[in-house]
């Protein structure tokens, strides 16, 4: 392969084009759009709209005017597609975590003689946190941890809930939903599915897979802005069963009747709680227009690709300098990221952002780099490769400024 052959993939790309409507500072190589997606060039005045035009402007009324009562459905509209699910089954509210806790809980709720929470190790630490939280505070329950390839032989009879992140944050690998599906509904259990590191980046088809819940975020693949809220996926047949632990008020089938009691709404709107962030909702609802009417077979088969090209050329350039691939070879088997282990990775990672190209690190020995198929070209993949092996060959890395851990890493 040479430079040549990487700039006429670019050229051939259907989806180069949209790179243009990103704002990805000149000169920087950015593998870390599945942490935090760069803006799009009209970021900001769609913001200054909504400041100027609708806040400033219509000031309380716009909850009408403007449908931002609406909002927490439009955007959930929005993003339905995307993830395979109807346009009744996507809700924006709150941070992944909280939407976690409001599934979690409701399934284990609804379902009061299973008492088992059945997930991976190694899940993200958020993930397993708050179900280690919902465990505690009903007391009665458990979460049991399975390694990815026993999970469906683990599911039984007190498995009120399997919870997994479809594409793992580390490595890449990509569970295999409507197999999960198949086995927990065998037994009467239910799957959430983290969508966190899949959304936005390679094609799901919830309903296809006879996926129950899902959640997802709102800042990596979707680009929504740091903070941006994530969404709750909750398929149709099971939005009258579930009810939201987290009762607030904007769940209520009739908010500003100012009841006493507490009355789910029907369908998803009885997922949120509080007053939905509306910048924060209409930045991300900006975003999102990047994906109206695009192919997310495309958009999979441009970030397996990518992944494909990163990991050959590290095998090839960067094979003497022992690294150790930590994402599944085969393409089928993972989503937009590759990990790679090394001794060193966190010093590595902070040479290769000396020199502008920002990929990320994942304790304890991880260089992962994210290929964000909108924004990423195959020509940033063989310059990063190209960087990389000139930071190994001479020992740049070494240098102790790149020992120095941060805070956020
Ligand atoms: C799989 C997964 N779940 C959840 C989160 C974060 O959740 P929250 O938005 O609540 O911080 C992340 C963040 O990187 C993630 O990778």
């Amino acid at each position: 392969m040479t430079e040549q052959d990487v700039l006429r993939l670019d050229a051939e790309d259907p989806l180069a084009p949209l790179r243009a409507r990103f704002a990805v500072p000149e000169g920087v190589t950015y593998l870390d759009g599945n942490s935090l997606g760069p803006p799009l060039h009209t970021a900001r005045a769609a913001m200054d709209a909504v400041i100027a035009e609708q806040w400033g402007a219509d000031l309380i009324a716009s909850w009408n005017t403007h449908d931002w009562i609406g909002l927490p459905q439009r955007v959930g509209a929005r993003i339905a597609p995307l993830v395979g699910g109807a346009a009744d089954e996507v809700i924006v509210s709150d941070s992944v975590s909280v939407n976690l806790f409001k599934l979690i809980a409701a399934v284990c709720l609804a379902r009061p003689h299973r008492r088992t929470i059945l997930t991976e190790p190694g899940n993200f630490p958020t993930d397993l946190y708050i179900a280690q939280g919902v465990a505690g505070m009903l007391a009665d329950r458990k979460v049991r941890t399975e390694p990815a390839e026993a999970i469906i032989d683990a599911i039984d009879h007190d498995t009120a809930l399997v919870l997994l992140t479809h594409v793992h944050y580390k490595s890449g690998r990509r569970h295999d939903m409507a197999a999960i599906a198949a086995a927990a509904h065998a037994k009467g259990t239910l799957v959430l599915w983290d969508l966190s590191h899949s959304a936005g980046a390679v094609a799901i088809d919830l309903a296809g897979c006879q996926a129950d819940l899902a959640v997802g975020c709102g800042y990596k693949f979707f680009n929504g802005g740091p903070g941006a809220p994530g969404f709750l996926y909750v398929a149709r047949r099971l939005q009258g069963e579930l009810q939201s632990p987290l009762a607030g008020w904007m769940g209520h089938a009739a908010p500003f009747d100012f009841d006493d009691g507490y009355r789910p709404a029907e369908g998803m709107q009885r997922f949120l709680c509080g007053t939905p962030p509306i910048l924060a909702m209409a930045a991300l609802d900006h975003a999102l227009s990047v994906f109206d009417g695009i192919d997310m077979g495309l958009v999979e088969h441009k970030a397996l690709a990518l992944g494909d090209m990163f990991l050959e050329l590290v095998e090839v350039q960067c094979g003497a300098f022992g690294f150790d691939l930590a994402s599944p070879r085969e393409r089928h088997g993972r989503g937009a990221h590759i990990s790679f282990a090394h001794p060193q990775a966190y010093a590595i990672c902070q040479a290769l952002i000396a020199r502008r190209v920002v990929g990320d690190f994942r304790a304890p020995d991880l260089l992962r780099m994210g290929f964000a198929p909108l924004t990423t070209r195959f020509i940033d993949v063989w310059r990063t490769v190209g960087i990389l092996h000139d930071v190994m060959a001479t020992g740049a890395w070494a240098d102790p400024i790149f020992a120095i851990r941060q805070k956020v890493t």
